[in-house]
């Protein structure tokens, strides 16, 4: 039960520990000019209940302020506050098809600051770096995303365990815990292959001039930009839009290390979705999942049962799928023999290979078809 003299002693307390922290900014509503009284514009004294004397639940307090309009002379002062407060529209976002459901406004922000959060210029992303959670108590950003979407235990395999994609021990990550391994040519600057990336570079607001962060938005998976997942769509700068937000376009399709991003995704209208996971992979290089136990719709084994992705290295590796009824048993890329002159896939029914042969080595004969049959 919480007490009138509740504030005095709470707001001596936060007073008292305010010099230790004197360094740490306090976030935007302990700023001069944003609300009219430090403590009184989110507690009262009857405040609602089983809550520490706030004016309404927490997460209808915070929409009451954080909604567009909500700054206006004469809505602003009812409100409590300043004539500089400017809150981000959050209610705007509550009303997109996708929300963040399961979580409240407080857990994911401390509102007695813990520093103001960074980057928000509203004009688009600002990459490269790690962001420092919104809420005390987790280091970073991804930290608290994980605290609920990831590893619970380092004993646990749940394949809903979004942390285990982004283990830094896999073959393969966004580079969200740890700087990545891949060798990715397409990266737009300011990323390099040392950079960081965070949750809320890719779960965040569709509309960039909007309230940043994972609120709302009308892709589904909660994302920043269109991503298309259906199989069958046409390649455009829209339809992959979150992805060419840090890959250029036409390094991706026209570019090594996989020669084969054009035909498969423009010419044939493969989603991104069927090859790469966006958080990693635990068994593949690439993000690509082929080698875990993990349904990919519309991937299915190949004729011989196998479904592979084999990859020593970048620029070269070979599937065994089926695919749009095309039987990959491997079809593979890159130089078809070792260093060792061996070949690289030695399997029967290696009839369709993609690959670069070394100048001088005829390709062999691909049994059953002739030349005007092939249509990659
Ligand atoms: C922008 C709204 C807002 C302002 C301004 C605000 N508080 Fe709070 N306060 C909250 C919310 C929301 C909670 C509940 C946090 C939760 O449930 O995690 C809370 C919780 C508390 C608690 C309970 C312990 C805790 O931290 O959870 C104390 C004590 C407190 N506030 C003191 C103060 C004092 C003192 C001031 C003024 C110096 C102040 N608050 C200003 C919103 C506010
Ligand atoms: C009394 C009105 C009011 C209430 C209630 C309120 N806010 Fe705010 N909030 C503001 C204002 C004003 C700003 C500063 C906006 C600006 O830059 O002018 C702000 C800023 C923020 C920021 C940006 C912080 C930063 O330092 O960059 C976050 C996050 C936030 N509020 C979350 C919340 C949450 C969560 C709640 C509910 C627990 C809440 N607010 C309740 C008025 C309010
Ligand atoms: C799942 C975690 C999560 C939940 C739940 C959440 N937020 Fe946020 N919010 C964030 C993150 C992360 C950011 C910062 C995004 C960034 O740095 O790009 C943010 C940013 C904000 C901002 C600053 C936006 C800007 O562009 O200035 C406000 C204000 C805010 N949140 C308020 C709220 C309110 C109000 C609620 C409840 C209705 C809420 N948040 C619920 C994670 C969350
Ligand atoms: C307090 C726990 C909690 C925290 C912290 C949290 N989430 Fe969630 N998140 C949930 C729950 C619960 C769901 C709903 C799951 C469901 O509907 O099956 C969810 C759903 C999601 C979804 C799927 C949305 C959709 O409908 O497709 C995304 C994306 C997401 N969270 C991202 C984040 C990010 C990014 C952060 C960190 C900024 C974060 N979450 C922090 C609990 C949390
Ligand atoms: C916020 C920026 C960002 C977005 C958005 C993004 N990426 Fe990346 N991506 C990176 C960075 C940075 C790396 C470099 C990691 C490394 O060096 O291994 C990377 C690496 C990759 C790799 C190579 C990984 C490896 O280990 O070989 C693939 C494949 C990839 N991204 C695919 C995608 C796809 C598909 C999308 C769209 C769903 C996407 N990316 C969206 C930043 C991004
Ligand atoms: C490079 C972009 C990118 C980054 C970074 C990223 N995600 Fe995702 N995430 C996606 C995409 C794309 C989907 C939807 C995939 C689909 O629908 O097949 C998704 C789906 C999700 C989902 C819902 C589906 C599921 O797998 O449960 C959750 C929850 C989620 N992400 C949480 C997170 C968290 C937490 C982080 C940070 C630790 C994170 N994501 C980082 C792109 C990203
Ligand atoms: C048919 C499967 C397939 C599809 C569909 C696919 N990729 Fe890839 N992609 C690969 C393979 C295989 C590699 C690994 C090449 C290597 O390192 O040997 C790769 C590598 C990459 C890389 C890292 C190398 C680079 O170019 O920087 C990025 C980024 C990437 N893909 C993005 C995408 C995006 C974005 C899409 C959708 C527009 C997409 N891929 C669709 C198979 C695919």
């Amino acid at each position: 039960m919480y007490r009138l003299s509740f504030l005095r002693t709470a707001a001596a307390a936060v007073f008292l520990v305010a010099p230790a922290v004197s360094a740490v900014d306090l976030g935007k509503h302990f700023e001069p000019g944003k609300l009219a009284e430090a403590c009184t514009p989110c507690h009262e004294g009857h405040g609602a209940a089983r809550t520490p004397m706030l004016k309404s639940e927490s997460d209808v307090m915070c929409i009451a302020c954080h909604q567009a309009g909500a700054a206006e002379p004469g809505r602003r002062e009812a409100l409590g506050m300043d004539s500089g407060a400017d809150p981000a529209d959050i209610r705007g976002e509550m009303v997109k098809p996708v929300i963040h459901r399961g979580a409240r406004c407080v857990d994911c922000h401390s509102v007695h600051g813990i520093g103001r959060l960074q980057g928000l210029t509203g004009t688009g992303l600002d990459l490269g770096r790690q962001k420092p959670s919104p809420k005390r108590g987790f280091p970073t950003e991804a930290s608290l995303c994980l605290s609920c979407h990831g590893t619970r235990s380092a004993m646990v395999s749940d394949p809903h365990d979004i942390g285990l994609l982004f283990d830094s021990r896999n073959p393969s990550f966004h580079p969200v815990l740890a700087i990545g391994v891949g060798e990715v040519p397409s990266l737009l600057p300011p990323l390099t292959s040392d950079s960081l990336i965070n949750c809320s570079d890719c779960h965040t607001n569709d509309d960039a001039r909007g309230a940043r962060g994972p609120h709302g938005s009308r892709v589904p998976g909660l994302l920043g930009a269109d991503y298309s997942i259906q199989d069958g769509q046409p390649e455009s700068e829209s339809s992959y839009a979150l992805c060419y937000q840090c890959h250029d376009r036409t390094v991706v399709l026209d570019s090594d290390p996989f020669p084969y991003h054009r035909m498969h995704v423009a010419d044939q209208r493969t989603a991104c979705v069927l090859c790469h996971d966006a958080h990693g992979a635990t068994a593949g290089r690439a993000l690509i999942r082929f080698n875990e136990p993990t349904a990919i719709t519309g991937v299915l084994a190949s004729s011989s049962g196998r479904l592979e992705y084999s990859s020593e290295a970048a620029g070269m590796g070979g599937c065994y799928l089926t695919c749009h009824g095309v039987d990959h048993n491997p079809l593979g890329y890159g130089p078809m023999f070792t260093a060792e002159g061996r070949p690289r896939f030695a399997d029967p029914g290696h009839d369709r290979n993609l690959g670069r042969y070394p100048a001088g080595v005829q390709a062999p004969p691909r049994p059953g078809t002739r030349p005007d049959d092939r249509k990659d």
